[in-house]
């Protein structure tokens, strides 16, 4: 504690009057408080947002997807047991995969087991890369008209013949538990009840499992995809919270983007590329949420690849007060989002 009250006083040293009475009376709280001081200094360093001495007292925390996962899985499987049992329906997701890129079928797998789980019903149809655009519309047609099927997932990329926005606008949009739907796509912009797309969604899960305040922060978005740039922007400026944010979209025609991405106090790093936040781009205390899931050569591993994020997490993680890791950050809270809107379109079935 004495070498971390020694390098707060430097930085203090440099700072505004305002900052040097703040830290004397931070320093006076932690002889009183004793034991209490940790969880007082916090949220005195939050409320002053006063992001230098903050990283010196205030560690940096892990956000666990899988814990929170684990957490808000029990909580739907709950209330799914308890629908079923009042007589209503069991929610049933169908998944379509088409071709068998191995990170699709491992991402519809992990969905399909994750609704066994829960107690929900689902179906995989597995489908050859050649089928034709007409033959996938046949297929979602089918599910739109089965009574037994609540939400239905193409699971993206599709083979370059196949149009994603023909087959999207052909689900119906009341099993649209995806919400890459334009129906559900424009009640999210206008603020409407509906489905929010699963993975924009589970990261606003994870921000409320932890409390964190994002009301006036600057929100960097890094990438500008239908699925979770360009959604993502809308929720975390929206009046409520999490959000209240004010949000800048940056993507690969941004010029001054280590600028930008400097100036947040949140980044959301979903543009696709390993490790491509550094940290001489991320200013201390920020919170960094990464989307990306990308899998890089490994020749220490004995599969020889293994997962990294959008963010250099190694060097950025230090500067960070909140950070998710890859794998087991947002990819987790991804399945929870797709798994509550599964649950909401059985209920409103
Ligand atoms: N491909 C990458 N993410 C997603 C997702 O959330 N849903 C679907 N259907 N495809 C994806």
């Amino acid at each position: 504690m004495t070498g971390n009250l020694a390098k707060a006083a430097k930085v203090v040293h440099c700072s505004a009057r305002r900052s040097r009475v703040f830290f004397i009376k931070c320093v006076w709280q932690y002889c009183v408080n004793g034991k209490e001081c940790a969880e007082k200094m916090e949220l005195a360093l939050n409320r002053f947002s006063m992001p230098a001495i903050r990283a010196i007292f205030a560690p940096m925390q892990i956000l666990d997807g899988t814990a929170v996962a684990a957490h808000i899985k029990a909580q739907i499987k709950e209330e799914a047991a308890a629908m079923k049992a009042s007589g209503g329906k069991t929610p049933h997701l169908a998944a379509v995969l088409v071709g068998n890129d191995p990170a699709s079928e491992a991402y519809v797998g992990s969905k399909v087991r994750t609704c066994e789980e829960l107690g929900f019903g689902s179906t995989l149809i597995r489908l050859e890369a050649s089928i034709t655009e007409g033959e996938l519309l046949e297929v979602v047609k089918k599910l739109n008209a089965d009574p037994e099927v609540n939400g239905i997932l193409v699971q993206l990329p599709l083979p370059k013949h196949i149009s994603d926005d023909i087959i999207i606008n052909n689900i119906d949009p009341k099993k649209d538990v995806d919400g890459f739907h334009p129906i559900s796509q424009g009640k999210m912009l206008l603020g409407q009840p509906g489905f929010l797309p699963a993975t924009p969604y589970g990261i606003l899960l994870m921000l409320e499992h932890y409390n964190i305040d994002t009301t006036g922060k600057h929100c960097v978005v890094i990438g500008r995809s239908n699925i979770v740039g360009t959604p993502m922007t809308v929720l975390m400026s929206r009046n409520s919270n999490p959000g209240n944010a004010t949000v800048t979209i940056c993507h690969s025609k941004t010029t001054n983007l280590k600028e930008m991405v400097l100036s947040a106090d949140i980044i959301i790093a979903a543009i696709g590329r390993p490790r491509f936040v550094t940290a001489d781009m991320v200013k201390e205390g920020a919170i960094v949420i990464d989307v990306g899931i990308n899998r890089i050569d490994d020749p220490t591993r004995k599969s020889g690849s293994r997962l990294v994020g959008d963010v250099d997490f190694d060097n950025v993680a230090p500067k960070c007060s909140y950070i998710t890791p890859v794998p087991k950050g947002v990819g987790p809270m991804t399945i929870c989002g797709l798994m509550k809107n599964t649950l909401l379109a059985a209920k409103q079935a």
